[in-house]
């Protein structure tokens, strides 16, 4: 959470805003609820200027304000100590005004501010926001007072923070030169032709970077325009090698759609081929690559390959996770067990933290992350390697803090995802768990799946691409769909121009037929319940209407009581040929529902299931396609159709849905 960024160089007139709000607003999914800038004016003070609101209220802020010079600092913010407001906006400074010494932005959060603060009043010293940031700035203004230079000021200040964070410091008069520091918050850092930028994120400065390298944790980098000085808090010098920076311009850009949710969510039946290709080596025995697995790890002072391990050691498998990539989780959780008869335990990285999860060097700890950066699920693979376990990462961020703490992993390789709602990331993730899955029962040989049924799953991925396409290409179905949800009275002026742009005429009776709903139940059972319950969530944190996701046979241990004529259900049903009992339950739970008047959508597979059968006598409204894949692939498959319910709904109640409100993309705090 918070996106912050430095800069040096030498930029012409003007560019320093250009950079520095671009790279703002290439972070602001990390953060939106005020920003920031910093420079130094010509007379070598340092000049602030920020504001509530977003990164394009800060720019605007900024008109008629002439932001020359070489160096800066920004930051978008999401509030952690202090709402949101002009004051708690970073950067803050140690001393108010032209007698700033330093300005400085923070992304973490100072456990120990009270205690430092109140110390620091006691001197004598004043605080104008309620952050925890102003603590650091104030300290480090205090020992700069005492004589520090800069590098040692920042050093004393971490000896007596307790927390997280990740700082850049511009200093009054310095030299050129910006001072970033990191502790359990993300740092990389980016070389350019004659400048050099420090970071949240390397999105920050793709384009103008050209190499970069990842901080580790109680690390520092002292910048100037050519050049950077790498050490540690400590004072030893580091030497890392910088890497190329492969990412294009426009992979972070919207690639002409409104929203990059949706631009994520129609791409995937292309990105998806990038987290397959070269791992399923097709063939009458399909082979599974998976480079992480030649990894060397330690287990009890004998040395072995991460393969190895798996082959002849694994006895339990522990997921960890937060949000969507938890979802994903227990869908991994049914996989493993299912075919390699492992036991699996799914745990929140937040609950994982704090409880007692059994674990020792014959667990693997399975880490799921988009980002790689979320704060919980970092502690998460911290803790479970103190105890012994052999940690296997599943992230989309190469190089990211968990891809480094991890023992080894696997990447999504899907791309930059921008939206603040989790999509490609969470359909490229099932497929890394089922490759994975895969790998094991090459490993394992466990007696129960046949060469024949690998082969199957091992087509059925190679399948999904072309799948994928299809149900993108049935996308307006969604949208139609999406009117039954979202339409209130208060909304009816909006729905009726959004149906004239989409010329889809027919929904109009649809509209007025099925206004008011506020409430939604998704059903599924087996591995369909995990893609309810990641279609609930979807639709909850875009477009603010309630939203549960159920197994579809517990609901009539209570939900089945919300059930009216106005609560849409969403019913993802099984393909009936691989498991006609499961499919009949389902079809009894949509007659449930349906006896009490809800409002049945169904995301059912083509192939076997009956349409007539699935229309329960003409009681379900609408049927949303998925071509037949396998009961552990259906999520793949079901989450574009609900990942496009959700968008459609929320657009249709004009909600912000690339920056949810109290939402971020990055979760850096615990
Ligand atoms: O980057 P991560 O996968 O670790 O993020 C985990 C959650 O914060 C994330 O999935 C969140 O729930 C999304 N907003 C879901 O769309």
């Amino acid at each position: 959470m918070c996106g912050i960024i430095g800069f040096v160089g030498n930029p012409g007139s003007d560019q320093l805003r250009r950079i520095l709000i671009g790279g703002l607003e290439r972070m602001e999914y990390r953060g939106y609820d005020s920003a920031g800038m910093a420079w130094l004016e010509e007379d070598g003070c340092i000049r602030v200027v920020k504001t509530q609101g977003k990164v394009a209220d800060l720019d605007r802020a900024l008109n008629g304000i002439p932001v020359k010079g070489c160096v800066g600092i920004a930051h978008t913010r999401w509030a952690t100590h202090g709402p949101p407001s002009d004051i708690n906006a970073h950067p803050h400074t140690d001393q108010p005004n032209r007698m700033a010494q330093i300005a400085l932005v923070h992304n973490g959060i100072i456990d120990n501010a009270s205690v430092l603060r109140e110390r620091l009043r006691q001197e004598g010293r004043e605080f104008v926001s309620e952050t925890d940031t102003e603590v650091l700035a104030v300290l480090i203004g205090k020992f700069l007072e005492h004589g520090d230079d800069l590098v040692t000021a920042i050093q004393r200040t971490h000896a007596l923070v307790k927390g997280a964070y990740a700082i850049v410091v511009l200093l009054k008069r310095g030299t050129g030169q910006l001072v970033a520091a990191c502790h359990g918050s993300p740092l990389v850092v980016g070389v350019g032709e004659g400048c050099t930028f420090v970071a949240s994120d390397r999105l920050a400065f793709v384009g103008t970077a050209k190499k970069t390298l990842f901080l580790e944790d109680d690390e520092m980098v002292i910048l100037t325009a050519d050049s950077y000085d790498h050490r540690t808090l400590a004072n030893q010098q580091v030497e890392r090698e910088l890497v190329e920076l492969r990412i294009s311009l426009d992979a972070i850009a919207k690639g002409g759609q409104k929203h990059f949710m949706l631009k994520e969510i129609l791409e995937q039946p292309t990105v998806i081929t990038n987290t397959l290709t070269g791992r399923v080596i097709d063939g009458p025995e399909p082979r599974v690559h998976l480079g992480g697995l030649r990894t060397k790890i330690e287990i009890g002072g004998r040395s072995m390959t991460i393969g190895d391990f798996l082959q002849n050691h694994l006895e339990r498998v522990v997921i960890t996770a937060c949000g969507t990539s938890w979802h994903a989780g227990l869908i991994g959780e049914r996989m493993l067990e299912a075919l390699l008869g492992l036991p699996v335990k799914v745990v929140y990285a937040s609950e994982f933290i704090t409880g007692f999860t059994p674990i020792n060097n014959r667990t693997l700890v399975i880490t799921i992350s988009q980002s790689g950066e979320t704060k919980d699920t970092i502690e998460a693979a911290r803790k479970a390697k103190r105890q012994g376990a052999i940690v296997w990462n599943i992230s989309n961020v190469v190089g990211s803090t968990l891809s480094r703490v991890a023992d080894s992993g696997v990447y999504l390789h899907v791309g930059p995802e921008i939206g603040v709602a989790s999509t490609k990331a969470f359909t490229a993730q099932i497929v890394a768990l089922a490759l994975f899955t895969l790998k094991l029962v090459e490993l394992r040989n466990p007696a129960w799946v046949t060469d024949t049924r690998r082969q199957e799953i091992a087509n059925a991925l190679l399948a999904l691409p072309a799948q994928m396409e299809r149900v993108v290409a049935d996308a307006k179905h969604a949208r139609d769909i999406a009117f039954q949800f979202a339409c209130r009275s208060r909304w009816l002026c909006r729905c009726f121009k959004y149906l004239a742009q989409s010329r889809t005429p027919r929904s109009v009776s649809w509209l007025m037929r099925l206004i008011g709903a506020s409430n939604a139940l998704y059903l599924g059972r087996g591995y369909n319940f995990h893609a309810a319950l990641e279609g609930a969530l979807k639709l909850k944190e875009i477009s603010y209407v309630h939203a549960d996701g159920y197994a579809a046979g517990e609901m009539k241990h209570g939900s089945i009581a919300l059930i009216d004529k106005r609560m849409p259900v969403v019913v993802i049903v099984p393909e009936k040929g691989e498991d006609e009992e499961t499919y009949a339950r389902v079809i009894s739970n949509i007659e449930e529902v349906a006896a009490r008047k809800g409002r049945v959508i169904l995301i059912a597979s083509e192939g076997d299931s009956n349409p007539e059968e699935l229309r329960c006598g003409g009681k379900v409204e609408r049927i949303l396609w998925i071509p037949k894949t396998l009961a552990m692939l259906t999520p793949v498959l079901a989450s574009i159709h609900l990942q496009l319910l959700a968008y459609h709904i929320a657009e249709m109640r004009g909600c912000p849905i690339d920056q949810p409100r109290n939402l971020a993309k990055s979760v850096t705090v615990e």
